[in-house]
Order: C-alpha cells, then sequence, then structure tokens
C-alpha cells in the first residue's frame, strides 16, 4: 500500500452511538482513512454535528436517529444505510449505558432492562441486520466496544453492566465462530478508562480510583487496525487497549 493511502478508502462503516464520546472517535478515525458513515444514536443534534465534522473531511455521512435496543429503529438504520450507500463493509457496535451503582437487590427491574436493552439486545440487533447483508457479499467486520468489566471483576461499580460486557465478550466469540466460514471478521476493543459522559454520574471516589482517565481519540489506532482485520488474521478476540499498545512498544 502506498504510504498516504487512506487504509478504509470508499468503505461503509456504521458507527453506533457514533455522536459523542468513544463513538465519535472512531468515526473521525475512520473519516481521516476515507469511509463514509451512517452514525446513529438518540440525540440527532449530536450527529449532525459529527457529519458536519466529518463530512469536511471529504467522505459522506449519514446521521440516523435510532435507539439500537428498539428493533424497527435498528431495521430502519441498516435499510436506509443500503439505500444510501448500497453496502456495508464495517459495523462498530458502540452504543453503551452504565447502569445503576447499586447492590444487586436494588436495582430496579427498568434499569437492568434499560442496561440489557442497550448494551447486549443493541449488539445482537444491530449485528443480526448488517450480517444479513454482509453473509451475501462474503465479507465484512464487527467491532464490539466491550470493557474489562466483561472479563474479569474486581470490584463492582455496575452489576448490571458488568453483567452486560461479559455478553458482549460472549456474542463476540460466539458471533465470531459462526461468521468464520462466511469471511466475516467479529473482534472487541476493550478501552480502559476514558474521559467521556459515561462517568457523568460515578461518584468522586470512584472516579478516584480510576485516574488517569484518558481522552477518547487514544481509541482510534486500535479501531482502525481492527477492522482491518480478516478471518485469516484475527477473529474471536477481544483486544485491550492498553495491552496493545504495550506489545506495539516491546
Ligand atoms: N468511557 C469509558 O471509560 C469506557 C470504558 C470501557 C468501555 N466503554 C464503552 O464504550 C462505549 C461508548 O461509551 P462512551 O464512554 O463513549 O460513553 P458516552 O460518551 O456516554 O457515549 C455513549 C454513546 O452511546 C449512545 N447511546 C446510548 N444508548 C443508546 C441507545 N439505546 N441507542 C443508540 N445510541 C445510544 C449515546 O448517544 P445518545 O445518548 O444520543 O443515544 C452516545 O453516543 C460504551 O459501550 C461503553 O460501555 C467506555
Amino acid at each position: 500500500m502506498m504510504q498516504n493511502e487512506k487504509q478504509l478508502k470508499d468503505m461503509v462503516a456504521i458507527i453506533t452511538g457514533g455522536g459523542k464520546g468513544i463513538g465519535r472517535s472512531i468515526a473521525m478515525a475512520y473519516a481521516e482513512q476515507g469511509a463514509n458513515l451512517v452514525i446513529c444514536g438518540r440525540n440527532k443534534s449530536l450527529l449532525d454535528e459529527v457529519s458536519r465534522e466529518a463530512g469536511a473531511l471529504g467522505v459522506s455521512v449519514l446521521p440516523v436517529r435510532a435507539d439500537v435496543s428498539v428493533e424497527a429503529d435498528v431495521e430502519n438504520m441498516v435499510e436506509r444505510a443500503l439505500r444510501e450507500f448500497g453496502q456495508i463493509d464495517i459495523l462498530v457496535n458502540n452504543a453503551g449505558i452504565p447502569g445503576p451503582t447499586v447492590l444487586i437487590t436494588e436495582i430496579k427491574k427498568t434499569d437492568w432492562d434499560a442496561v440489557m436493552g442497550t448494551n447486549v439486545t443493541g449488539v445482537f440487533l444491530c449485528s443480526r441486520a448488517v450480517l444479513r447483508h454482509m453473509i451475501g457479499r462474503g465479507k465484512g467486520n464487527i467491532l464490539n466496544v466491550s470493557s474489562g468489566a466483561g472479563k474479569t471483576v474486581k470490584v463492582v461499580r455496575s452489576l448490571s453492566y458488568n453483567v452486560s460486557k461479559f455478553a458482549v465478550e460472549g456474542l463476540t466469540a460466539a458471533t465470531a465462530v459462526q461468521m468464520k466460514p462466511y469471511g466475516i471478521c467479529v473482534n472487541a476493543l476493550r478501552p480502559g478508562m476514558i474521559d467521556t459522559d459515561f462517568h457523568r454520574d460515578t461518584p468522586e471516589e470512584w472516579k478516584a480510583k480510576m485516574l488517569p482517565m484518558r481522552h477518547p481519540d487514544v481509541v482510534k489506532e486500535l479501531a482502525v487496525f481492527l477492522v482491518l482485520q480478516t478471518v485469516d488474521t484475527m477473529t474471536g478476540e477481544s483486544v485491550d487497549l492498553a495491552e496493545w499498545e504495550r506489545s506495539r512498544q516491546a
């Protein structure tokens, strides 16, 4: 590849929760690499802002208001993406919410359902809709934004969040196995502590334990690297950002 060639040129990437935080950084990283974007979230004005910013880089951006936990919203988003661009090469399941920081005995069923709805059912619905298209093409790449909270439990900030991210790890591994024969990669990225609105309601005592929190742009390079993988190079893996950075320095 020529040194200055854009790595995702003319590809189409859907990024859920692309209006702010980590999703916004991934959307900008892909736009910088030449990908056309579909970004979704519940707040349209945030999406419009990112669309303007990414569009200024010369790529096309389709902002779609969609709640990933709602089947009809997801189906509509994917249909609109296909109508606009005719193909989907990449799906980033990034949309996520933290959940209540209380004992299991205090978790309200509505809060439990909200966390599972966005963090787990959302990943399933978006993957299902996009994979129906990708299978026909015999290629594609899914990146799930997971968390260390879905790998090991040393402390519990939000129990429902832990459980939801364990499910994301499971979805990544199982979907990767099912999709390998179709030439489709599924991997996960664990970003570490990132300074976003996600931590808006995190109690100060917890924040003190998490420092230093990093800027969301630190995920950009790994987010590009992972969607450039093929089933022959890497699929079904969950990659911790800090470990990946250390392995590259070694
Ligand atoms: N920040 C961290 O330290 C950290 C660490 C590990 C993993 N993560 C993971 O990283 C991902 C992004 O988090 P973030 O830190 O960037 O948080 P954030 O700044 O709060 O962004 C979350 C994004 O998800 C969207 N979203 C939430 N619920 C949605 C729904 N039901 N349907 C569609 N979009 C929805 C939000 O948009 P709307 O509100 O407009 O819908 C927003 O764009 C999450 O999966 C999170 O679990 C974060």
